[in-house]
């Protein structure tokens, strides 16, 4: 009865985690899709908790097993609550990083437990597959939790780029040793030292530390979501070491998923995740970014109230929104704004760079914070057709996404990256405090352009007073 009961509740955790992902996919379903799959989750692990039994046995523990959960929970939530939207990327690197970290100690655990039993199972030696399992838990769930500990600190400025000649050659080694090592412990199994294990532990935190360590800070939303398809891999080998359905469907849906998004954000940059990976790009322009931001010539200015006009006597205004609105949290006023003009006879668009941002779907969730209707959101394909038949061009906190140098500057750090062909408009108004360049620490020759011109302070400021100003009108 118990076990029917069980496997029932590892039924709806895998639909729910199936059904969630793939809410996910729309801004629309998006938050309930997470709660369908959080409340599979916590089926899966009540299930778990309280009917699975072995030898005739429950699992018990229960202070340990709830004192930790009611200490996660509450550290999770307080982070989830506390979390600034652009230091978002951050939190999702730690949390993915305790996740890497839960798939090697299992693997710790099971080894040590193993090593008890002298390595018998069911009157037997233990089985190739489960020591594949166990090193593979090892292995990737420690790249996983020491790279997005650097990730993380690497996000919020407390860890440099650090990259040293034949750093890459020195990764590679470390990874055939691994899987030397690796190999050693599954062939020998009862023979192998513990020793080996533990060795293997501490190569894969060196290897998760230096693989992380030269990639550029702009890259690191990708990297990211690479470790993130590492712990579901993780994740799935601790299902195939348990024999857990739900486990296995969870790692694997993760692993996907996050492999998915690796190769969806390097197209939308352009680049081969090689090129991420040993490409460095954005480390030298992060480093000197005031040597990659030489002066590009005269800009002009334009007043509050010469913007006011020429908005209101658009017909069509697009707004493409960039990491600086997230900043200055001015999403909630760029709506306001958006309804103004619109009670104008304006029609006002949204021009949504896939990278726009820090992570991804950062301005579509930051606008649907806002309720701007997503009808409005123009993806980069759709708005380089309509900046062609687009009177004015609102840039509030965007830079690398509308750099022209993408497309005509070869040695360019972005060049090759899709951008927003804003000039097809037939102005362009940019809001940023100063001319600093953007994430990728480069020049933007846009802002000297004839039809450009420079709206300066901070987004959420320059917009409520646009917006007194086009009252005014
Ligand atoms: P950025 O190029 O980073 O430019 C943001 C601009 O916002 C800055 O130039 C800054 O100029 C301005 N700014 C900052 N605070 C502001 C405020 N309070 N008010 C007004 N302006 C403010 O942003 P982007 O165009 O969105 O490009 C995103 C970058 O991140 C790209 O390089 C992209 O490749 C990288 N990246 C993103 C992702 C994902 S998934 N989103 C993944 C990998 C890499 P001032 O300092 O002069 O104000």
């Amino acid at each position: 009865m118990g076990i029917s009961l069980l496997v029932i509740a590892y039924l709806i955790g895998s639909v729910t985690f199936i059904l969630g992902l793939k809410m996910l996919s729309h801004p629309d379903t998006a938050r309930r899709g997470n709660l369908i799959a959080a409340a599979g989750m916590i089926i899966a692990i009540i299930g778990t908790i309280f009917l699975y039994e072995k030898d005739g046995a429950r699992l018990g523990n229960y202070a340990w097993i709830f004192g930790g959960l009611v200490i996660g929970s509450i550290i999770g939530t307080l982070a989830a609550k506390k979390v600034q939207m652009t230091a978002m990327p951050e939190m999702v690197s730690l949390f993915n990083g305790m996740g890497g970290a839960c798939a090697a100690l299992i693997s710790m655990v099971e080894y040590d437990h193993l090593r008890h039993e002298g390595f018998i199972v069911n009157g037997g030696p233990v089985p190739a597959g489960t020591l594949i399992a166990i090193v593979m838990g090892l292995i990737i769930g420690t790249v996983s939790f020491a790279g997005s500990v650097i990730a993380w600190g690497k996000l919020n400025g407390k860890i440099k780029d650090f990259v040293f000649k034949g750093q890459h050659m020195l990764n590679m080694l470390l990874l055939l040793l691994m899987i030397g090592v690796a190999a050693h412990i599954v062939y020998w199994g009862a023979e192998s030292s513990a020793l080996m294990f533990y060795l293997l532990f501490v190569m894969a935190v060196v290897y998760g530390v230096m693989f992380v360590f030269p990639i550029g800070g702009a890259d690191m939303p990708v990297v990211i979501s690479l470790l993130n398809s590492f712990t579901g891999v993780a994740a799935a080998s601790g299902g195939f070491l348990y024999n857990n359905p739900v486990m296995l469907t969870g790692g694997i849906l993760v692993g996907a998923a996050g492999t998915l998004l690796t190769i969806l954000m390097c197209k939308a940059m352009n680049r081969s995740l090689q090129n991420v990976l040993i490409g460095s790009f954005g480390a030298s322009a992060q480093a000197t970014p005031g040597i990659a931001a030489k002066s590009g010539g005269a800009y002009k200015e334009i007043s509050l109230s010469d913007a006011a006009m020429v908005m209101s006597y658009a017909n069509r205004v697009m707004i493409v929104p960039g990491y600086g609105l997230a900043v200055a949290q001015a999403q909630h006023t760029c709506h306001e704004l958006e309804k103004l003009l619109e009670s104008k006879g304006v029609e006002v668009l949204y021009a949504i760079h896939p990278v726009a941002g820090r992570m991804p779907g950062h301005m579509n969730v930051l606008l649907a914070e806002a309720d701007v209707s997503y009808d409005k959101l123009q993806e980069m394909e759709q708005a380089n057709e309509e900046f062609k038949t687009t009177d004015v061009v609102l840039i509030l906190g965007a830079n690398d996404v509308v750099n022209p140098a993408a497309k005509t500057d070869p040695a360019s750090p972005i060049y090759g990256m899709p951008i927003l062909e804003v000039e097809e408009a037939k102005t362009v108004i940019v809001n940023k405090r100063s001319m600093k360049p953007g994430y990728a620490g480069i020049e933007n020759q846009l802002f000297y352009k004839p039809k450009t011109s420079m709206l300066f302070g901070d987004a959420k400021k320059a917009l409520q007073d646009l917006i007194a100003e086009i009252k005014n009108v």
